[in-house]
């Protein structure tokens, strides 16, 4: 036998670990008896304490068994045990692996791919963001945080930042807010989980918009909710559509600014009614204002929650698009009455937290440089969607249709059947492009087939090359198919 664990380990450890591994390996057998500890340590020539140490640590973690008056045994289930983990018996495969409920979020969960390829939608342009200014504001504040920022808190958020949103949200949103009524969240993500989780029991219903957002599908999801799919046209989510024995809502989602993701902006006509219905029902109304910065040739439309005093609207803002979405900071508008409520269930559910990062962001806000950022971004994004609507002009020149307007960032071209929607995306898959068929954000069938287009975070050429490749392939398939 020899000690085969590297030398920098101590020798007690360095036996420990070989005869763990030994037991793992079978090459000591369940059931057979271990030599004395004088014997192994005369036979590995160690000293004896060593060889107690190590078959000490062995039995108190379940490898090895001591039985009085007979010695030390390996134990029966020894061999089973996965190498690095637990002393417990490997379990059968389960199959399923995830709860339904688990597992009906996973199929409304689209493949993580290539994050960094033409046409990823929702992506910014993470290379334009001015990341060494912003490193200094990050160190500046870590080196002047005060001890409250490391000890629990639950007051919604650093006050510079809620200040700071709250000046930005009014001025640029016509968002009706006191700083109190903001608390800040790890990203709209965790915004739409408490509120699921907060105003809606098991079984009760969110209308949603079709199609509609996938993030918020799963989140519904996983709180367990009834989500009705309400049709969307060219003024937004139609309600009017839906049969008068449709379940009464406890939430109604929208994104009323720039509907994700057929782009369109939800008239006041639909926001005034939607309101109204949203009061009549006793129901809350989730504004998601994911992207209105980038709207680049008009002001960005005010929002939904400040068109009425009082309505039942909850704004969740994020910074995932305007910064990046790793920083994961975002946040909530609350009515009054959702205040305290929210600021304790979040302190209790997801704790507060990244309290520098908030702090840095205020001063982000308060000098000024993400006013620019935005501004300079708003442009960027003008010139890369003309450069996909350019790319793509042999395509549309024949036929293929493109979403209108000029604000987000992307685009949806529409296609003429679920079979060309499919074949192009197998294409794609084997051309290293990374298409999003419109049909993934469809909770119910026949969804309308298309593609969603994220051109924020590409590059021109490949936006380009890209852009020249699904022309290329839409027309030779459009035209085979006789479109
Ligand atoms: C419609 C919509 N809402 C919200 C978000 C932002 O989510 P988060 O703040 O959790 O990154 C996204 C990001 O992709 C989105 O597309």
């Amino acid at each position: 036998m020899r000690l085969a664990t590297p030398s920098s380990l101590t020798l007690t450890q360095r036996l420990y670990q070989s005869l763990r591994d030994w037991v793992q390996q079978g090459q000591l057998k369940p059931g057979s008896a271990l030599p004395s500890s004088r014997q192994l340590a005369r036979e590995l020539g160690l000293g004896r304490n060593t060889v107690l140490g190590a078959v000490d640590r062995l039995t108190a973690e379940g490898f090895l068994e001591s039985r009085p008056g007979a010695g030390v045994f390996v134990a029966e289930w020894g061999a089973e045990v996965v190498a690095g983990a637990s002393p417990v018996p490997k379990r059968a495969a389960v199959s399923p692996p995830l709860s339904a409920r688990g597992q009906r979020i996973l199929d409304v969960s689209s493949l993580l791919g290539d994050r960094h390829s033409a046409f990823v939608p929702g992506v910014p342009a993470l290379d334009r963001f001015p990341r060494e200014r912003w490193q200094r504001l990050l160190r500046r504040h870590q080196q002047q945080a005060p001890l409250e920022w490391h000890d629990y808190q639950h007051r919604g958020g650093v006050p510079a930042l809620r200040e700071a949103l709250c000046d930005y949200l009014r001025l640029s949103r016509s968002v009706r807010c006191r700083p109190d009524q903001i608390l800040v969240t790890q990203g709209a993500q965790q915004g739409f989980e408490l509120i699921a989780r907060l105003l809606a029991d098991t079984g009760e219903a969110v209308w949603m918009e079709e199609p509609g957002y996938g993030g918020a599908h799963a989140c519904f999801l996983s709180a367990g909710l009834d989500i009705v799919p309400v049709p969307v046209d060219d003024e937004g989510m139609a309600i009017a559509t839906l049969p008068s024995s449709v379940a009464t809502p406890r939430l109604i989602y929208v994104t009323p600014s720039h509907q994700y993701p057929s782009g369109v902006t939800m008239s006041l006509k639909r926001r005034t009614a939607l309101i109204e219905a949203a009061q009549r029902r006793g129901a809350w109304i989730i504004e998601d204002d994911y992207d209105s910065e980038f709207r680049y040739a008009s002001a960005p439309i005010a929002s939904l929650q400040g068109l009425v005093d009082d309505a039942p609207v909850i704004y969740v803002g994020t910074f995932s698009k305007v910064m990046y979405p790793g920083l994961r900071l975002g946040y909530l508008v609350l009515p009054d009455p959702l205040v305290e409520p929210f600021k304790r269930a979040n302190a209790r559910l997801h704790r507060e937290g990244q309290y520098v990062a908030q702090a840095a962001l205020a001063t982000f806000i308060t000098e000024g440089h993400f006013a620019r950022h935005v501004s300079r971004m708003r442009e960027l994004y003008r010139l890369r969607q003309a450069a996909l609507r350019h790319a793509l002009a042999p395509a549309v020149a024949n036929g293929l249709v493109l979403s209108a307007g000029t604000a987000g960032m992307h685009l949806v071209a529409e296609l003429e059947s679920p079979a060309l929607e499919a074949e192009l995306v197998s294409r794609a898959e084997q051309a290293g492009v990374l298409l999003s068929p419109l049909s993934r954000y469809f909770l119910r069938a026949p969804a309308r087939p298309g593609l969603v287009l994220g051109y924020a975070g590409a590059t021109d050429i490949e936006i380009a090359e890209a852009g020249r490749w699904l022309s290329d392939t839409w027309c030779t398939l459009s035209h085979r198919d006789g479109a």
